[in-house]
């Protein structure tokens, strides 16, 4: 089939500089979203219609396999798609979407093309205990839709219909130019309506059949950031629940948000207001404290991350300790039964295994052995101001705390660095360093006193 996702609407709702398409849902532009379940149909062709902000629309999901119509004016869903016609594949069906209606499941849109067939014209429509806004599906005696009545065009018993239009569709192809040039804009809105195609396809013999999505949210589209924060927390409860079926504990499926892909080995555990972003692993027995930020990680099994830690494109082992309060910034690789403890910055450094770094230090552009324990208050001078250089510590080293290692520098296999050390120096293997200081005692000191205005 062809699939043609309108999104050249403003979304004035919105009251943003950003097109209504692109706003985020669950960290992904709202399009985004229509095409990935686009793509999960192996569409023949697969055509987005833009208009407003149509550049910025293009450079956010342009892809090979996306084609752009352009619509200059809103003229209304069937001028829309209509601008989409030289695009398509004219024997294979075409599938409507929007753009702005982001969570509806493959399975009911394949549902919808299945009843169709090949030469039907299908509506997905749902029944609404409000359904003020919508146009409403006409059925006559028999029960066969005969046409779509918009709200500000619908008769006061045309509005009591509760039986709505979601607006995805999906028609035979080869006859819709002609269908969409035939269409008139002698309505309320002074638009062409798409929902005025059925009529047509009916009366040309095609037969018009609904199908119905197995949740109500499938079909709520975005207009204003009230109903994007409404799908948000739908996605994300969806999220944690198939979570919470694949065995995760959350320790409150209300507080937990994916921006990504969350994978889970067997007993994983999930505090409160953890969020992950891009693609994250958490092997079996992995426990995330609360208010953790992880995003594309890999963290190994059995590793314990405490309170408030964030980690971003970082590789853990297993059984290591992170937090409360680390960070691991990007290229920090940690190997099994590393500790990482609060206000400790790892970037870009590889730490050996059973390594300890457990109080604020920062280790970055840093290769650090086994065995290695290193003292509060370490820091690695990566950075001379105009280039970084690397920092290598043996394994089985003592970095005594406030010690500098200013690289590029390289300690040695077991070497003990007394605290307070300013390594600038290559140091040998097996041997205590340490810089000349002397500890000087002076009697007779008076301390200053404050002096009262
Ligand atoms: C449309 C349907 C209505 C349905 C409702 C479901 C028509 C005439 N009406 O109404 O029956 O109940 O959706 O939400 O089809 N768009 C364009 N170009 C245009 C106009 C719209 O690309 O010229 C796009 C919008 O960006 C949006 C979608 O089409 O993604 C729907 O447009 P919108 O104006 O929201 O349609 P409604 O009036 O709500
Ligand atoms: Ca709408």
């Amino acid at each position: 089939m062809n699939i043609v996702i309108l999104a050249a609407g403003m979304g004035k709702r919105m009251h943003s500089a950003l097109p209504k398409v692109l706003h985020p849902l669950a960290g992904k532009p709202l399009l985004s979203h229509v095409l990935d379940t686009a793509r999960t149909l192996n569409p023949t062709r697969l055509v987005v219609v833009i208009g407003h902000g149509a550049d910025a629309v293009r450079a956010a999901v342009g892809a090979p396999d996306v084609q752009f119509a352009v619509q200059h004016e809103q003229r209304g869903t069937g001028h829309a798609l209509q601008q989409a016609l030289p695009l398509l594949d004219t024997r294979v069906p075409t599938l409507v979407l929007y753009g702005d209606v982001p969570l509806t499941r493959a399975a009911t849109l394949k549902r919808l093309a299945d009843a169709a067939g090949t030469n039907g014209y299908g509506v997905l429509t749902v029944t609404l205990d409000d359904p003020t806004g919508y146009g409403r599906i006409v059925r006559d005696a028999a029960g066969q839709v005969v046409r779509i009545v918009e709200q500000k065009d619908a008769s006061e018993a045309e509005r009591r219909i509760a039986e709505i239009n979601t607006g995805i569709v999906i028609t035979p192809s080869a006859p819709l130019a002609g269908w969409l040039a035939a269409l008139k804009n002698d309505n309320a809105q002074g638009e062409f309506y798409l929902t005025d195609v059925v009529g047509q396809a009916a009366a040309a013999g095609h037969p018009v059949v609904t199908a119905q999505p197995g949740d109500e949210w499938e079909t709520l589209g975005v207009n204003s950031k009230q109903q994007l924060a409404e799908l948000e927390r739908v996605y994300q409860r969806n999220v944690a629940d198939a979570l919470l079926v694949a065995g995760v504990t959350l320790a409150d499926p209300a507080r937990i948000d994916v921006r990504g892909t969350l994978a889970c080995g067997r007993d994983v555990f999930i505090d409160v207001n953890c969020v992950f972003e891009g693609d994250v692993t958490l092997a079996d027995n992995v426990t995330v404290g609360p208010n953790c930020v992880i995003r594309n990680a890999a963290i190994g099994a059995g590793t314990r991350v405490d309170a408030y830690t964030h980690i971003e494109d970082a590789v853990v082992g297993s059984k290591a300790v992170l937090g409360p309060y680390a960070r691991l910034r990007p290229g920090a690789k940690l190997a099994d039964e590393v500790h990482v403890g609060n206000f400790v910055e790892v970037k870009n450094a590889n730490i050996g295994v059973g390594s300890k770094a457990n109080h604020l230090s920062y280790v970055g552009d840093a290769d650090v052995g086994a065995g290695v324990n290193i003292g509060a208050g370490t820091i690695t001078c990566n950075y001379d101001g105009a280039n970084k250089h690397r920092t290598v510590i043996g394994d089985r080293v003592f970095v005594g705390s406030d010690t500098q290692l200013v690289a590029p520098v390289r300690v040695g296999h077991g070497v003990t660095i007394a605290a307070g050390t300013t390594v600038w120096k290559d140091v040998s293997d097996d041997v205590l360093v340490l810089n000349g200081k002397t500890q000087v005692e002076k009697t007779g000191y008076v301390r200053p006193v404050k002096i009262r205005k």
